[in-house]
């Protein structure tokens, strides 16, 4: 494996950040890729349109494993509208890459971070999501 990927995923795969559930958590949104079987759950406090904080919990591959990780630590303390901006690329990026045929796994906390944002704003913050 770790010829097969960078230094920092494997820290990442090895090390995780921000793994458990939260208590006091206002949103809860899975992902999960249709390929693989693998799920993702993402715990989180939003207050005032800012990520208070961020949780996760997951059953997946390595790079599944990183990309959460790593997702948890660009959204903390990041408005709603920076976390719509990020995707799977800039979490690849920020792992400073990923097998190609390992792409669609950093898609899972990418789309759930997306589907946290509309939840809030749908529920919570009582705004209608934008349509498109
Ligand atoms: Fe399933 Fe990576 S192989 S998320």
């Amino acid at each position: 494996m770790s010829e097969f990927y960078t230094a920092k995923v494997l820290d990442h795969v090895h090390n995780p950040r921000n793994v458990g559930s939260l208590e006091n958590a206002n949103v809860v949104v899975q992902a999960g890729d249709p390929g693989c079987g693998d799920a993702l759950v993402f715990f989180i406090r939003i207050e005032d349109d800012i990520i208070h904080d961020i949780k996760f919990l997951i059953k997946g591959c390595g790079a599944a494993i990183a990309t959460s990780s790593i997702a948890t630590e660009l959204v903390m303390g990041k408005s709603l509208d920076e976390v719509l901006k990020l995707n799977d690329q800039k979490i690849a990026m920020a792992l400073d890459g990923l097998p190609e045929e390992k792409m669609h796994c950093s898609n899972m906390a990418a789309s759930a971070l997306h589907a946290a944002v509309q939840q809030y704003r749908s529920t919570i913050a009582g705004e209608t999501a934008p349509v498109g």
